[in-house]
């Protein structure tokens, strides 16, 4: 038996992916460019050559079908496996924790199963746990292409600054801890079957990402600010024109967003984005955290502030 740890951060996309072109590959209807946190993470120990598959997430005993499929494809044939799988934050609130889940998962398994992968071979194999797991093999700031070639191995989280480029922060304003009703594949399922804006919206993405990498490249807040909350509400507008709707939202989601726009009149520069869940994710410039801190608090039920992480790594 051979035994590898992992850690990985979760990511938060600043331009969003929302829909598949290719259900089983996992690969995106629009490219996306995130942020990879530093403030939490996800713990992964792996064991391999068990006498059977057990998977413990969280503590809890777990049998994700996707855990299994994702090891299935770092060794076809492989033996019984161990996975145990520690998160030092909610999971399936909207907080990513499948991004940097799928990433640790991926990294262990690979050294446990004594195979040298390279970091794009890992990025794949995460896609095919959670899309944006993708991006989370990489620190700083990550894009995501569509990719061109029919296996999906060209559609891999790019890493295009890393997370000491710009001294920036994220902070996480967390409205519920609850787990989600309508999980992320069954939302963008939703939102491409049944939205109008459903091709607008898949127009939109390659414009979105070539506006934010050059807003990073060139640290310019107001640009890659402007860029974050177009694909975010443009996202969230599939999803609210989808049949039923699809509302994440909570009153303290639009309280919280107002306190940024409020910000902004005041001359902050903070920008807000949203997943598919009811916390909102504000950037700003590392001076002003501490202020639009303070203008979230009063709205929800914590504020967590995120330097930028860097990658999935192996640990002791
Ligand atoms: O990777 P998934 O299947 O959990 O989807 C993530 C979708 C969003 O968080 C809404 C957007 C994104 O790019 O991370």
């Amino acid at each position: 038996m051979r035994e590898a740890t992992a850690i990985a951060h979760p990511n938060i996309a600043l331009v969003k992916y929302w829909g598949k072109r290719d259900l089983r590959l996992n690969l995106p209807a629009v490219p996306s460019l995130s942020l990879t946190l530093g403030g939490y993470r996800t713990r992964t120990t792996v064991t391999w050559g068990t006498s059977r598959d057990e998977i413990v997430l969280n503590g809890l005993m777990g049998d994700d079908p996707k855990v299994r499929r994702v090891l299935d494809l770092v060794a076809p044939g492989r033996p019984g496996v161990r996975v145990e799988s520690d998160n030092d934050f909610p999971t399936g609130a909207g907080l990513a924790s499948s991004a940097s889940g799928f990433a640790a998962l991926v990294v262990a398994a690979a050294a446990a199963a004594g195979r040298a992968l390279s970091v794009d071979a890992l990025s794949a194999l995460a896609r095919r746990g959670s899309g944006s797991a993708c991006r989370s093999l990489f620190g700083g700031f990550v894009q995501w292409p569509l990719g061109t070639e029919p296996d999906g191995s060209d559609s891999v989280g790019v890493p295009i600054a890393p997370a000491d480029h710009w001294d920036v922060r994220l902070l996480v304003a967390v409205v519920s801890e609850a787990r989600k009703d309508v999980g992320s594949t069954e939302g963008m399922t939703r939102s491409q079957e049944t939205s109008p804006y459903w091709p607008t919206w898949v127009a939109m993405g390659p414009g979105l990402v070539d506006r934010a990498r050059e807003a990073v490249l060139a640290r310019d807040l107001a640009a890659l600010g402007e860029a974050m909350e177009t694909s975010t509400f443009a996202m969230h507008a599939t999803m609210h024109t989808a049949v039923p709707p699809l509302l994440y939202w909570q009153p303290a989601t639009v309280a919280a967003l107002h306190a940024v726009f409020a910000l902004r009149r005041d001359g902050v520069a903070a920008y807000a984005t949203m997943d598919a869940g009811p916390q909102v994710k504000v950037l700003c410039a590392a001076a002003d955290a501490e202020r639009v801190r303070a203008a979230l608090v009063p709205h929800v039920l914590r504020v967590d502030v995120h330097a930028p992480g860097g990658p999935a790594r192996l640990v002791p």
